[in-house]
């Protein structure tokens, strides 16, 4: 029962409520709005003297359409980094319950569970950089709310086993997030359709990576629909703007552009590996079904704080668990990535 995870405080909460829940049009003379208009050109006609729809209907039909997913399930957050918030804000009590992660992997999680005083409790994902069922069960106890999982995982770019997913969705009493962050680069399936068929999974996607928008600020959950309403019970009122909520219909309306942004990335993906593997300082070349790639290297940290100094900046990701001397470096455009491999050769000569 996903009820009883859920905080007291929350699901005993009285939300905000505006009068736009309940009507869009009209004399609107409810929300203290400047009714003459805005003082800047409202360039696409979005009305910005208004406050934006809460219930954000409209992104929610489109992505629906998209995903082949019920609108219920859908809730648009500031990045997907405000739904990682917003979910241990409404499982997990401060300063007595924990989350699980599996290092290495994305930082937020637990930046966003020191924000909330949540302990994190890791457990190294293992030599391929993948699951350690066991050790994750031995390791959970009855304060464990939530268990983050990123697939493709950032930083290491390797997708999650689907069996060990679902296996641990199956038997974990608490939710299970899974991280979709770069399942546009991947060519395997995503775990958005699983949703249906389980209560205490949520699946985030965004914007940002494979739809070039990081700018705009969204990213996505499919979740329950009991789920998708305490997101919506406790996110800040009309956390959409605008500005962004145009930005996904325009985004969903060029979904081939997407496409092909993906493929060209991809393409380019495998030529800077292959010219990775041919440096032989390289000791290591991880492969990635995500938008940039891992590498091991000797003197990482000083390789990274020269090809910074040459006005190249990568990523140092030496000091996360199980990544001593690695490097992750996002896929650039051809020319960016010829000045990057260049630039390396140099440095390495
Ligand atoms: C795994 C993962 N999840 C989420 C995010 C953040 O997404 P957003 O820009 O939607 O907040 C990132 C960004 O780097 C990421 O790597």
């Amino acid at each position: 029962m996903i009820e009883k995870l859920v905080r007291k405080n929350i699901l005993e909460l009285k939300p905000y409520t505006s009068a736009r829940d309940s009507f869009l049009e009209g004399i609107l003379l409810d929300a203290n709005e400047n009714s003459l208009g805005s003082v800047i050109r409202d360039e696409w006609d979005l009305k910005l003297n208004r406050y934006p729809d809460p219930a954000q209907n409209e992104i929610r039909e489109k992505l629906s359409k998209y995903l082949g997913v019920q609108k219920e399930k859908l809730f648009f957050g500031v990045g997907s980094d405000e739904i990682i918030d917003l979910l241990i804000r409404i499982f997990c009590n401060p300063g007595k319950d924990s989350v699980l992660i599996t290092e290495p992997t994305y930082g937020m999680y637990k930046v966003a569970c020191d924000v909330n005083d949540i302990k994190v409790l890791s457990v190294p994902l293992n030599r391929r950089f993948q699951l350690d069922i066991t050790k994750i069960f031995e390791i959970i106890n009855r304060t464990t709310k939530i268990i983050f999982l990123c697939s493709p995982n950032n930083p290491t770019g390797n997708l999650l086993k689907k069996k060990d997913v679902i296996k641990l969705v199956k038997s974990f009493k608490g939710i299970v997030v899974i991280d979709e962050a770069y399942i546009d680069f991947s060519e395997k399936k995503s775990f958005v359709n699983d949703v249906a068929n389980y209560k205490n999974l949520i699946v985030m996607r965004t914007f940002s990576e494979a739809w070039g928008l990081a700018g705009i600020r969204s990213g996505f959950s499919i979740a329950d629909e009991f789920i998708t309403n305490l997101l919506f019970k406790i996110t800040a009122p009309y956390n959409l703007n605008k500005f962004t909520s145009n930005a996904i219909l325009n985004a969903l309306s060029n979904i081939k552009k997407k496409d092909s942004f993906v493929r060209k990335l991809n393409l380019e993906k495998e030529k800077l590996t292959e010219q990775l593997k041919n440096i032989k300082q390289i000791q290591k070349v991880f492969p990635s079904d995500a938008n940039f790639i891992l590498f091991r290297i000797k003197k990482a940290t000083e390789i990274y704080n020269e090809l910074a100094t040459k006005g190249i900046i990568i990523r140092d990701r030496s000091n996360q668990v199980g990544l001593d001397n690695c490097l992750r470096v996002s896929i650039g455009t051809p020319k960016e990535n010829r000045i990057f491999i260049k630039t390396l050769k140099e440095i390495l000569k």
